[in-house]
């Protein structure tokens, strides 16, 4: 229909979301703040991670793909690092960059290969591993990715991948308390709140749902981790305020890691750490675990 224009896309309703809340300051009795995190008993130099991405190419020429790149980028930083869909060859040249890294696996039709992703990760040294559930459908019935079926998962097959490993499991992709309830009663050690960069129209920004997860998963022990959108520190404060423990970024990442590879991922996420700490300063928040949303308010 001519100039019917709905706003579906679910990356610009996040960020006009994340755009509304605003943040007082309290500067009277505050002092410098310090980033450290510890998540799953290890500690971190930020609660800030990488994004579980995929399908990156050799950035202008360079010998190592923008993976490899990002992930000795997170090695450095000493920050928690995800990756995606790939094959084990290339999971192995991401463990051997040491970084901590939780490989999210697909959910494959071929469960076979869930497991033995799985497995392999776990030997050569994951620091995690999960699944992106929202990655099960597409508009013809199960998705396909890259010429790969997808195929449903039920809490009784999540339960069996939280069994076959040591490592934390992470469920990527909850958007609602009753998938965030169904983890924590699976046994998933922390779920990441995202849409996957708007994989469904109007879905509903992960900070926005975050409060309301929050709350039922209290005293579960069951981590939360927000993406889609994060782009700066006042994105990160902004979504631990609201209950989350980290956040990761996510495409804005994408032209630092193009151009400058290792270097500029990290000058980008500094720069993110660094926003990080001068508003947790501004607002009286000496550590992480301080922040609440009591400095927030909405447009
Ligand atoms: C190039 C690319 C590849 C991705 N591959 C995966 C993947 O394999 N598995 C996964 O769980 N998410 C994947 N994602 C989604 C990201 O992990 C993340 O959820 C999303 O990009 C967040 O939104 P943002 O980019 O707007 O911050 C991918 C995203 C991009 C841009």
């Amino acid at each position: 229909m001519e100039n019917y224009n709905r706003l579906s896309d679910a990356n610009i309703i996040t960020a006009k979301y994340m755009d509304s809340i605003l943040i007082e300051s309290r500067y009277i009795d505050s002092v410098k703040a310090n980033t450290e995190t510890e998540l799953f008993g290890d500690k971190f130099s930020m609660p800030v991670m990488t994004p579980a991405f995929s399908h990156l190419g050799n950035y202008n020429g360079r010998e190592k793909t923008g993976l490899e790149e990002y992930s000795e980028a997170a090695k450095e930083l000493n920050i928690l690092n995800f990756c995606g869909m790939m094959e084990n060859d290339l999971f192995k040249k991401i463990a051997d960059t040491g970084a901590k890294t939780v490989r999210i696996v697909k959910p494959y039709a071929d469960n076979g290969k869930v497991k033995d992703q799985m497995q392999y990760a776990e030997s050569v040294g994951a620091f995690g591993i999960g699944m992106d559930i929202d990655h099960i459908f597409g508009e013809n019935g199960y998705d396909v990715v890259m010429g790969e079926d997808m195929t449903f998962q039920t809490e009784d097959m999540l339960r069996s991948y939280v069994e076959l490993t040591k490592l934390p499991f992470i469920v990527k992709g909850v958007l609602s308390v009753a998938d965030a309830k169904k983890c924590a009663e699976i046994g998933a050690k922390a779920i990441i709140i995202s849409h996957h960069h708007g994989r469904v129209p109007y879905a509903v920004p992960p900070m926005m749902v975050l409060p309301e997860i929050k709350d039922v998963l209290e005293g579960t022990g069951v981590k939360i981790i927000v993406d889609c959108g994060i782009a700066s520190g006042a994105d990160v404060f902004k979504a631990i305020a609201l209950g989350a423990d980290a956040a990761a970024v996510g495409r804005s990442m994408l032209p630092s890691l193009e151009s400058e590879g290792k270097d500029g991922v990290k000058k980008f996420i500094t720069g993110v750490g660094n926003e990080l700490r001068y508003i947790m300063s501004s607002t009286g928040f000496e550590t992480v675990s301080d922040i609440d949303s009591s400095v927030l308010y909405e447009l």
